[in-house]
């Protein structure tokens, strides 16, 4: 069994971010999205891994991730051209599948619990195909599926109009080789791309077995903002911890769990988990709240913030509150009291600031 990781793509809803960095390493909880991704795999018990990569942020991808001698895998990186489709990156990915059977992981999805029973349900099952679905409130953005008799799929429509049921497609799937033949089948969809959703569509067609599992806890498509602030507040719910590393001085409140690295310190400040905070991070006359991430290098001085990711050697000064926020790489947020109210920007393309 193996496992392809897309991690191609352009990240448009993330802009100006994904300017300089691939949506699938934006940190939640300060840890890159594509990290849990490669966690949940190895836990399945797969170690013959595939990422898909764009050529404007495969390196990054290849820095962030290494050669997996670090993961105990074999990871082979895979440079898709262009960004034309979920199966399109499958057939870039042909000579790394062979004839295998592969678990297939969307690099921007988390999802609770991990693939673990999947991957072996797969393993014991006659069937083709299995997806994973989620009942979600608006299908509308995702693929979508109609179930008949024992969770077999009988249809799937990418992105519907007017969908014909809440089943939407997580990007979690399990193949078998016969993919390639259904995906060497299909023609590009209405927004140009090769789907996925087309694909498996055509091995129904083709009389093959497609079941369908559906997940009961939390799914994260982490391609917007407030995607990436969700998946923060959730992520931190499950998993923070106490585990104070760095200095606390005598005026400081650390209450409930939060997570302060090496080096870090803080004096005069109220910290309220869950947070965390990264290693060498300044903290002085601030309140932090529940559901922050401060990355590595931050300095934080006379600020409040809240459910908000700050990414790392950001530098936050004099600004009474900050909330809902995700702020890049090297970014600085002051306010000078002696300027009067105007507000002084220098903002980068695509970026977007609520007042
Ligand atoms: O998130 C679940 C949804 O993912 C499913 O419900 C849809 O059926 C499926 O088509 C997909 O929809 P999106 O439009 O949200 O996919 P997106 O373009 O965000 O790409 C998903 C991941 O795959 C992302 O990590 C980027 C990567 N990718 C995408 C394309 C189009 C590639 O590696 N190569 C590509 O060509």
């Amino acid at each position: 069994m193996k496992a392809l990781i897309l991690s191609g793509g352009t990240g448009t809803r993330l802009r100006p971010l994904t300017y300089t960095t691939a949506k699938q390493l934006i940190p939640v909880t300060n840890k890159p999205i594509l990290h849990f991704v490669l966690e949940q795999i190895l836990n399945a018990g797969i170690k013959d891994i595939g990422i898909v990569v764009s050529p404007e942020t495969g390196g990054s991808v290849r820095e962030a991730v290494g050669d997996g001698a670090n993961w105990g895998a074999g990871i082979t990186y895979i440079l898709q051209d262009k960004p034309a489709g979920l199966a399109h990156a499958v057939t870039t990915a042909k000579d790394f599948l062979g004839d295998s059977p592969f678990l297939m992981f969307l690099g921007d999805n988390l999802i609770q619990g991990g693939v673990r029973e999947l991957v072996q349900d797969f393993i014991n099952s006659p069937s083709d195909a299995i997806i994973l679905l989620k009942r979600v409130k608006d299908p509308r953005q995702f693929g979508v599926a109609v179930l008949g008799q024992d969770s077999r799929v009988i249809r799937l429509l990418e992105k519907p109009q007017h969908p014909p049921s809440d089943l939407a497609l997580i990007g979690v799937y399990l193949f078998r080789p016969v993919i390639h033949k259904a995906i060497d089948r299909i023609k590009p969809s209405w927004r140009g791309e090769l789907e996925i959703t087309d694909a498996i569509q055509e091995l129904i067609n083709m009389n093959f077995i497609v079941e369908a599992k559906i997940l009961h806890g939390w799914w994260l498509d982490t391609g917007k903002k407030d995607d990436i602030l969700e998946a923060n507040r959730v992520v931190l719910d499950e998993y923070a911890t106490y585990n104070i590393q760095g200095e606390i001085d005598d005026q400081s409140i650390i209450s409930g769990r939060v997570e302060v690295g090496i080096g870090s310190r803080v004096s005069n400040s109220i910290i309220r988990g869950p947070v965390i905070v990264g290693s060498n991070v300044t903290i002085k006359n601030s309140f932090i709240g529940p559901y922050t991430a401060l990355g590595n290098g931050s300095i934080v001085e006379d600020v409040s913030v809240e459910h908000a990711v700050i990414l790392d050697n950001c530098h936050l000064k004099n600004v009474e509150r900050i909330e809902d926020s995700l702020i890049g790489y090297n970014s600085r947020v002051y306010r000078k009291e002696s300027r009067g109210r105007a507000l002084r920007l220098l903002v980068g393309d695509d970026s977007e600031i609520t007042l």
